[in-house]
């Protein structure tokens, strides 16, 4: 049997940045994965070039059932910290879009950036290394059943993430341990996930599949916090793109989402006023120049419109008709593609019985849940990860 100070299970950004803290202030940390590859999901992350945080992270980018949860973790260790630690590194990156901030080359860099910060911090390894269980003596400490021997420990960490994408290595681990001690989850769903629609629904917008433009796109009871200007893609199956990315996190099973494919326009006017103007167009031709051309094709075919008519032919009930609906494209999704293509898992471990300041079980002293398995969960764009370095930082810094 071996002994120490923090046993940390879950060797992915948070459970990384968490060891390699409380490695170097002094503790004894082991760090345990199943997994056969180092922090999978940090190496597909952006492309493969990691959008590692967001320079505007703060609460209002997170959804959980206590929004103020994150206040302290964030506000104690900030993008800005982060970037101070790339520097240490002589990582590279680069701000791509409203303060995402990417790898200026891989992923990789992260994942050695980490590791090193790891070494530095002395841990102890254990990896591939599968968990049979965890119990708690009458002494407090930890005993963690492993494939490679029991391991003991008077802290534990819980760091193994959240359910998305099973195939590298995602599991329900964390949330049977929470229940195993008797903390509550928030019901999890995939989070950050292309919206899906029935093949029927689905059937004249099924071509347009590749078909990218920037749209105003909402969800959620509170329309207002869920919306986002964004791009949306077609796909075979429904949308996608980081505009119904973001809105799938605020979207409820058989509620609607409301797009505006022309934001910032009132085409419903424009259609008007170029018609009373005299201009002699076809109505293809006029919306290709506002929309994707085969967008507005389809478009106009749902709509009963002939792409040939000249604006002159149409009466202005239908042009108003038109245009109102580009603003107020109302759909109901069928369902999402699920944990095999989302981001993240929405809900987790209820935050109500965890420690905001360390991440500690109010329930079980001695017991931390960090990252993605909290019920934390944060917008597109690099918010996930600086989630999982100060929650890693926080319960590092109290383990
Ligand atoms: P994470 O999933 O990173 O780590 C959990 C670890 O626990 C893994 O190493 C796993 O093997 C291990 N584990 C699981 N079960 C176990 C068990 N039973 N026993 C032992 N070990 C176990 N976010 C962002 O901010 N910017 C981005 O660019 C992206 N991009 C992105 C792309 C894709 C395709 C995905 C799927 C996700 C993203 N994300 C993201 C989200 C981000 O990857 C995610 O929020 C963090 O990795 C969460 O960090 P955690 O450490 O909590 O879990």
């Amino acid at each position: 049997m071996e002994s120490f100070d923090i046993a940390v299970i879950g060797a992915g950004a948070a459970g990384m940045m968490c060891a390699a803290v409380a490695g170097q202030r002094g503790a004894r940390v082991v760090l345990i994965d199943h997994a056969p590859r180092l922090a999978e999901k940090i190496r597909i992350s952006g492309g493969g070039r990691c959008n590692f945080t967001n320079l505007q992270a703060g609460p209002a980018n997170y959804l959980s059932a206590n929004p103020h949860f994150c206040r302290s973790a964030l506000a104690r260790y900030t993008p800005r910290d982060f970037l101070a630690l790339l520097k240490t590194h002589r990582i590279s990156w680069h701000e791509k879009h409203r303060g995402q901030l990417f790898c200026d080359h891989s992923s990789e860099s992260i994942i050695e950036m980490l590791k090193a910060e790891c070494d530095a911090g002395r841990i102890a390894w254990r990896r591939p290394v599968d968990v049979q269980g965890v119990r708690r003596g009458e002494d407090g400490a930890f005993s963690i059943d492993t494939n490679a021997g029991e391991i003991r420990a008077r802290a534990l960490v819980i760091a193994t993430g959240g359910l998305s994408i099973p195939k590298i290595g995602a599991t329900d681990f964390a949330y049977r341990i929470a229940k195993q001690f008797g903390h509550k989850l928030v019901d999890m769903r995939p989070a950050l996930v292309p919206l899906t629609f029935s093949s029927e629904q689905w059937a004249p917008f099924s071509t347009l599949a590749g078909v990218s433009l920037e749209v105003e796109v909402s969800a959620g009871p509170k329309r207002a916090q869920g919306s986002f200007v964004e791009d949306l893609l077609f796909t075979h199956r429904g949308l996608s793109g980081p505009g119904i990315l973001q809105v799938s996190s605020y979207w409820q099973s058989g509620e609607s989402i409301a797009i505006d494919l022309l934001p910032g326009r009132d085409a419903a006017a424009e259609l008007l006023e170029a018609k009373a103007s005299g201009v002699k167009r076809q109505i293809g031709n006029l919306l290709a120049q506002w929309l994707p051309a085969r967008l507005a094709q389809a478009w106009l075919q749902a709509h009963d419109v002939s792409a040939e008519a000249r604006l002159s032919d149409l009466s202005d009930k239908t042009l108003r008709r038109l245009g109102e609906a580009f603003s107020r494209w109302t759909l109901t999704p069928s369902g999402t593609e699920g944990y095999r293509k989302a981001e993240v898992t929405k809900g987790g471990v209820d935050t109500k019985e965890l420690s905001s300041s360390s991440m500690m079980s109010a329930r079980v002293p001695g017991l931390y849940f960090i990252g993605e398995a909290v019920d934390v969960t944060g917008w597109l764009g690099g918010y996930n990860f600086q989630w999982a370095w100060a929650s890693g930082v926080a319960a590092g810094e109290a383990a």
